[in-house]
């Protein structure tokens, strides 16, 4: 099993804790990530956190984290979430399984920010949740990364 999970922020994350708390929560990215990794550590998988505002900084990261040994990414890809083609197809490219995290809840928010383009082409999508949405996503992302192993397993096993 790959135990190597990366959890990518997009655009403003990095200003967690001063944006818009009534939305975002209290908690810093650097607390987000802490907390991420606090969890990480108790499920037995390595986490690394990652942060940028540019496009094509989120392309190459999801482009290359199979090569760098990741199974999974949990992915809030920020306001490009309701508009960006380029990240859609980079997910849509890689093989390795994605999760979409928000951490508001963006079904209950503006209109534009209702409709995911990511959405289709992600595992699948947490949003609601605060912190809670990255470690549900985790979560997801370890049952996505332990099917596999476990079909394998029992493949093996009715081999014998
Ligand atoms: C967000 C929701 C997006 O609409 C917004 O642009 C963000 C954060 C969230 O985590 O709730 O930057 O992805």
């Amino acid at each position: 099993m790959k135990t190597a999970v990366l959890v990518l922020h997009g655009p403003n994350l990095n200003l967690l804790g001063t944006r818009e708390p009534e939305v975002y929560g209290n908690l810093t990215l650097e607390q987000v990530n802490r907390e991420i990794q606090r969890y990480a550590r108790s499920r037995g998988v390595r986490v690394e956190c990652r942060q940028s505002n540019h496009e094509g900084e989120l392309i190459d990261a999801i482009q290359t984290a199979a090569r760098r040994g990741f199974g999974a990414i949990v992915f809030n890809p920020g306001a490009f979430t309701h508009y960006s083609i380029a990240l859609r197809d980079a997910v849509s490219a890689v093989s390795l399984p994605v999760v979409e995290a928000h951490l508001s809840n963006i079904h209950a928010r503006e209109e534009f920010r209702r409709h995911s383009v990511i959405a289709a082409v992600a595992r699948g999508q947490i949003s609601g949740f605060g912190l809670r949405s990255y470690l549900l996503a985790l979560d997801a992302a370890l049952g996505l990364l332990e099917a596999p192993a476990r079909a394998a397993r029992g493949a093996r096993r009715s081999r014998v």
